[in-house]
C-alpha cells in the first residue's frame, strides 16, 4: 500500500485528509487557499508613467563609470510597482530606455522574445543590423527586431542615441519557449541595406505621418494608424495616434494590456483612476481591464504597443465601451 493510501485509510476526519493530500501534492478543489475563477479581471499592475528625460539623464550619469563592453546593453527597464516584480511593465509586455554612446556596439544576438524599437534622439550614424540587412535608426523610426532575428545596434555618429525598447519577454516567460544566443563572430555581415522607407522592417516618421494623414478623424479629433507589422510581429500591435492640441484619445475596459510612448507633443492622461502629464519620450502603461483617456496639449503623436492580437487569437479579447 502506498504511503498517500495508507494515510487515507488512517484518515479520521476532513483535516486528516488535507494534510494527506498535500504529502500527495493533491489540493482539494473545495478547500484551496485561493480562489481559481473570479466574476471579470482583477490585474495588480497598475497605471504607471515614466518620464524621458529622468532616464536619459541617469544613463547618462551610469555611462561616466560603465565600460563600453558593459554598455552592450545599458538600458533601464521600466517595471510595474506590483509586488516584487522588478521587470514586467505590464503582464505581457517590457519597455525600456537605451542608450549608446559613439563608438560604441551592441553586440549581435537573437532570442525568441520579440523586439520593437522607437528611436528617441541621435544622429547620422547610429543603425541596426537585422538578419544582416542594416537599416538606419533616425529619431522618430520605429523598428521591428522579430523572433529569433540576429540583431546588433551601432553608434558610428558623434552625438549619443536613445531609444525605447518594447518586447514580448515577459509574454515568453509566461508560456516558456524562450531560447537565446550571442552570435559568436560578435558581429553580422552586412548583406542589404534597403531604402529605410519601403522596407517592412522600418516605419519612418515621415511615412508614418503621411499615411496618418489619410485617416479618417476620430471622435475627440485624433487619428490613428495601425501598422502592418502583424506578419513580422504577431505578439503585439503597432497603433500610431495622432492628437492635435485639445483633441482626445478615450477607450473603456479591454483585456489586452497597452503602453504609449509620446514620440512628439505633451499633454495628460487619465489611466484607471490615476491622472499622470507626459511629454515627449515619456511612457504610460495601461494593464489591463482599465479605460483611458488621453488629451494633447500641443501637437501630439503617440505608439502605442498593445498585446490585444496575442488576446484575439486566443479568443480571450472583450472590449467594453467607456463609460463617462
Ligand atoms: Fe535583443
Amino acid at each position: 500500500m502506498s504511503e498517500i493510501r495508507a494515510g487515507v485509510e488512517a484518515a479520521r476526519d476532513l483535516d486528516d485528509l488535507y494534510a494527506v493530500f498535500a504529502e500527495g501534492r493533491l489540493t482539494a478543489g473545495w478547500h484551496k487557499k485561493r480562489p481559481s475563477l473570479w466574476r471579470e479581471p482583477r490585474t495588480e499592475f497598475r497605471p504607471n508613467r515614466w518620464r524621458y528625460a529622468d532616464a536619459a539623464a541617469a544613463m547618462d550619469k551610469a555611462g561616466e563609470w560603465m565600460s563600453t563592453e558593459d554598455a552592450e546593453r545599458r538600458n533601464l527597464l521600466m517595471f510595474n510597482p506590483v509586488g516584487d516584480n522588478d521587470y514586467d511593465t505590464v503582464r505581457t509586455i517590457v519597455t525600456a530606455y537605451q542608450m549608446i554612446q559613439p563608438g560604441e556596439y551592441a553586440r549581435s544576438h537573437r532570442h525568441t522574445a520579440n523586439a520593437m524599437r522607437l528611436i528617441l534622439d541621435g544622429e547620422e550614424g547610429v543603425y541596426t543590423v537585422v538578419d544582416g540587412v542594416k537599416l538606419p535608426m533616425r529619431p522618430g523610426d520605429f523598428l521591428l527586431t522579430p523572433n529569433w532575428a540576429w540583431h546588433s545596434h551601432y553608434n558610428e555618429g558623434t552625438a549619443k542615441a536613445y531609444w525605447i525598447d518594447f518586447l514580448d519577454v515577459p509574454l515568453v516567460h509566461r508560456l516558456e519557449p524562450m531560447f537565446a544566443e550571442n552570435l559568436a563572430a560578435v558581429h553580422q555581415t552586412v548583406e542589404a541595406e534597403p531604402d529605410p522607407e519601403t522596407c517592412p522592417l522600418v516605419f519612418t516618421r515621415a511615412r508614418v505621418v503621411a499615411e496618418m494623414a489619410g485617416q479618417p478623424v476620430r471622435p475627440g479629433g485624433g487619428r490613428r494608424l495601425v501598422l502592418p507589422t502583424q506578419g513580422h510581429v504577431p505578439t503585439l500591435s503597432v497603433t500610431y495616434v495622432e492628437l492635435p492640441a485639445g483633441a482626445s484619445d478615450a477607450a473603456g475596459r479591454s483585456t489586452a494590456s497597452r503602453i504609449f510612448a509620446a514620440t512628439s507633443g505633451a499633454g495628460v492622461a487619465r489611466l484607471g483612476d490615476g491622472a499622470f502629464d507626459w511629454t515627449r519620450g515619456d511612457v504610460f502603461c495601461l494593464p489591463s481591464w482599465h479605460d483611458f483617456e488621453i488629451r494633447a496639449t500641443s501637437d501630439a503623436l503617440l505608439v502605442e504597443v498593445s498585446d490585444e492580437p496575442t488576446l484575439r487569437l486566443l479568443g480571450f479579447l472583450r472590449e467594453e465601451p467607456l463609460v463617462r
